[in-house]
């Protein structure tokens, strides 16, 4: 059974849009364009690895309806994408999230009939809660013979969802893609994006966009409060060689890319989609006049509204910034 061969609300999943953005960077003299994977039924691009990871089990009869349970750990899109696949298919789906995971994320869960666990302390030496999260899993794991879980942060099926994505995008624009500006955190999407790019001999830039605090590519470890890129321990997935090139970004750069992208494209994105932006705007002076750059944009803005659209809460982390971003006509307001 392939994803063509299904009926349902999961046959959306892919064939996401990619559109040009013209007034993003107005300056720069390449083109840009938006891979936006907000398209996808459950809101982001996680959805693609979520179906991926679980299908070839269902098919062989591996993972059964009201029998199996599915286990993982994410306390957002993965975890959205994996609870809409098992309601789909009418697995029972326990995720681990932690106290840092939103209401509206495990409202959604929920409404997807989702077991959601929740750690509450993190790991008194890292402070950090992934590796909490992960024990716990295997904790379950080991106790259910029904259990399967599938650990997005070393499951192959992972980045190959990932080469789908790179093939839309090389599609569409001719096979003309410059350079390709994509958020980390499993690595899934950068290395599958990369391994399309290696086989079908394309000479894409790959720019691994990464956040400040994240260990990924040897930083050190540090505070981050935008959930999405970024990674408190290095997965299994990680080749250092996927990436040609590393930017990271600040939390602030992610809310001042994301204010950015709503005021100028009118584009309603998440933190790491506001990365990709800061990312572009750092490298704008080394891309070459005429190049396609093609950023990934993650998932929509909706699930952020209480962080990065909050005036009060960035005021609160990072004082008042909004002239980084108000050289934007405002609305006209008119008042009678
Ligand atoms: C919003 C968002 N952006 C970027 C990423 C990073 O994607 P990947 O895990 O494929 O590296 C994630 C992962 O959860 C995400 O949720």
């Amino acid at each position: 059974m392939a994803l063509n061969e299904l009926n349902g609300i999961l046959t959306t999943i892919g064939n996401t849009p990619l559109v040009r953005l013209d007034k993003i960077m107005p300056r720069l003299k390449a083109q840009v364009y938006a891979k936006i994977e907000r398209f996808n039924p459950g809101g982001s691009i996680k959805d693609r690895p979520a179906i991926s990871m679980l299908l070839g089990k269902i098919q062989a009869g591996e993972l059964k309806p009201a029998q199996s349970v599915v286990v993982e750990s994410s306390s957002g899109n993965m975890a959205i994408g994996l609870a809409q696949v098992c309601r789909y298919f009418g697995l029972h789906f326990i995720c681990v999230v932690d106290a840092k995971t939103t209401e509206q994320n495990i409202a959604i869960l929920r409404a997807f009939q989702a077991t959601v666990e929740v750690v509450e302390e993190p790991d008194p030496v890292t402070g950090e809660y992934l590796a909490v999260r992960l024990r716990r899993v295997r904790e379950l794991v080991e106790k259910d013979p029904n259990a399967y879980w599938p650990d997005q942060y070393a499951n192959p099926l992972n980045p190959r969802s990932h080469e789908e994505t790179m093939r839309e995008i090389a599609e569409a624009l001719d096979g003309r893609v410059d350079h390709l500006l994509c958020t980390v955190s499993t690595t899934g999407t950068l290395r599958g994006c990369v391994d399309y790019v290696r086989k079908h001999g394309m000479t894409t830039r790959a720019v691994a966009v990464d956040a400040v605090g994240s260990v990924l590519f040897g930083a050190p470890i540090g505070r981050r409060l935008i959930p999405g890129h970024g990674a408190s321990v290095r997965p299994a997935l990680f080749d250092p060689a996927m990436a040609d090139e590393v930017v990271h970004v600040t939390d602030l750069d992610c809310v001042v890319g994301c204010r950015r992208l709503t005021l100028r494209e009118a584009i309603l994105a998440g933190g790491s989609s506001g990365a990709v932006v800061a990312a572009l705007e750092k490298l704008a002076p080394t891309i070459p006049d005429g190049s396609n750059c093609v950023l990934i944009l993650a998932d929509g803005g909706d699930r952020y509204l209480d962080t990065i659209y909050s005036d009060a809460w960035v005021n609160k982390h990072f004082g008042e910034v909004s002239h980084l971003w108000k050289d934007e006509p405002g609305p006209r307001v008119t008042t009678c």
